[in-house]
């Protein structure tokens, strides 16, 4: 069992990479452990230069990211925790895979059509070829278990294509150079909306604080935030299907079933009938039960910027020795030669 994820160190972590992700994270690392398999979660730092970013944020946005990591419950001891631009196997992966990669598989990747809007020709090509990165990711670890948001599922079928093209193309069936990964998307993996929107995912990228629950904000802003956020005037019905065509009264149950490990159906049976007047205390209660204890850690870590970097750096080393099998055998498959 081999777990590989990776999460971009670009504005603050929030509660939709909570409880889409970074959860999973650590229940697989315990996974793992117990199967004798391995964990590596890294920072997608070489994906954030894709769109336009500050150098000067970057290295703390990183540490603080990795600082957020442990405070969730990732223990640098049982995983390999790191950031991409230390392992430059990523980039050298990415650009053998380059050949494999059809431009049109690229074209169809929903990310790439949203971020770039109308204005494809503007576009960074590293935002075009940002899936090819993300496969190099996984593909260079043999990773069997991908831990994500619904969000990138797309990018993962696309790691498989170019996994098996790959295979196809350069190696023998008996020994194919990469495993082809699966997406792990578990049923409680919720996929968290914008508190302003409830048709647009929680993103890091939302021009608007107020759409968004950071883990590091604290219990006063979550709360505001919770009443802040867009309901419509009906009160909560007593079954799921009566959420239909309610896309915010939707977000705010399923975040509250999340965070209590239940279902929506559960936290309707119980406040089924009342209004957000009510439903909103319970859910900032229930928020701040859930991630006071995480920021509390987090504030603590992220003093420690030495011992961040001293993290990061032991992973990195893990990571390229774990990566280097695998690189050395698409260099060979593609009949390049190294010295
Ligand atoms: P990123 O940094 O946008 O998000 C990190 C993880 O959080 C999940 N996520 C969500 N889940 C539920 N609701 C939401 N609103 C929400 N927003 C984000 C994402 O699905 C993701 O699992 N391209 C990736 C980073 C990456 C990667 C990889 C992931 C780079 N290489 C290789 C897996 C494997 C990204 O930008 O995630």
């Amino acid at each position: 069992m081999r777990v590989v994820s990776g999460i971009q160190p670009t504005g603050k972590p929030h509660l939709g990479n909570y409880l889409g992700a970074i959860r999973n994270y650590v229940k697989l690392q315990d996974e793992a452990q117990a199967a004798g398999g391995t964990c590596c979660i890294f920072l997608a730092d070489l994906h954030a230069i894709s769109l336009p970013h500050d150098p000067a944020e970057l290295h703390s946005a990183t540490l603080e990211m990795v600082a957020t990591l442990v405070a969730c419950g990732l223990d640098p001891a049982k995983t390999v925790l790191f950031n991409q631009a230390q392992v430059p196997a990523h980039a050298e992966l990415q650009w053998l895979l380059m050949g494999t990669a059809r431009m049109g598989w690229l074209n169809r990747m929903t990310q790439w059509k949203d971020k770039a809007g109308k204005n494809r020709e503007g576009q960074s090509v590293a935002l075009f070829g940002y899936p090819v990165l993300q496969a190099a990711d996984v593909l260079l670890y043999q990773a069997t278990h991908v831990p994500v948001g619904e969000d990138q599922k797309q990018h993962l079928e696309l790691a498989r294509d170019i996994a098996q093209k790959f295979n196809n193309d350069f190696a023998s069936d008996e020994k194919p150079v990469f495993t082809l990964p699966d997406p792990f998307i578990p049923e409680s993996a919720a996929r968290i909306m914008s508190l302003r929107d409830g048709s647009k995912k929680m993103s890091k990228s939302d021009p608007s604080d107020m759409s968004r629950i950071s883990l590091t904000d604290d219990a006063d802003t979550m709360a505001q935030k919770v009443k802040k956020a867009k309901t419509d005037p009906e009160p909560l019905p007593g079954e799921v299907a009566g959420l239909e065509g309610r896309p915010e009264a939707l977000n705010l149950v399923t975040i509250y079933a999340a965070l209590g490990e239940t279902t929506p159906e559960a936290v309707l049976a119980e406040h089924g009938g009342q209004g957000f007047g009510q439903f909103k205390p319970a859910l900032a209660e229930k928020l701040v039960e859930v991630l006071a204890p995480i920021r509390n850690r987090f504030v603590e870590l992220n003093d420690d910027r030495e011992e961040l970097d001293a993290i990061l750096a032991r992973g990195a080393a893990q990571a390229r020795e774990m990566g280097r099998p695998t690189l050395d055998a698409a260099y060979t498959a593609l009949g390049l030669v190294r010295g």
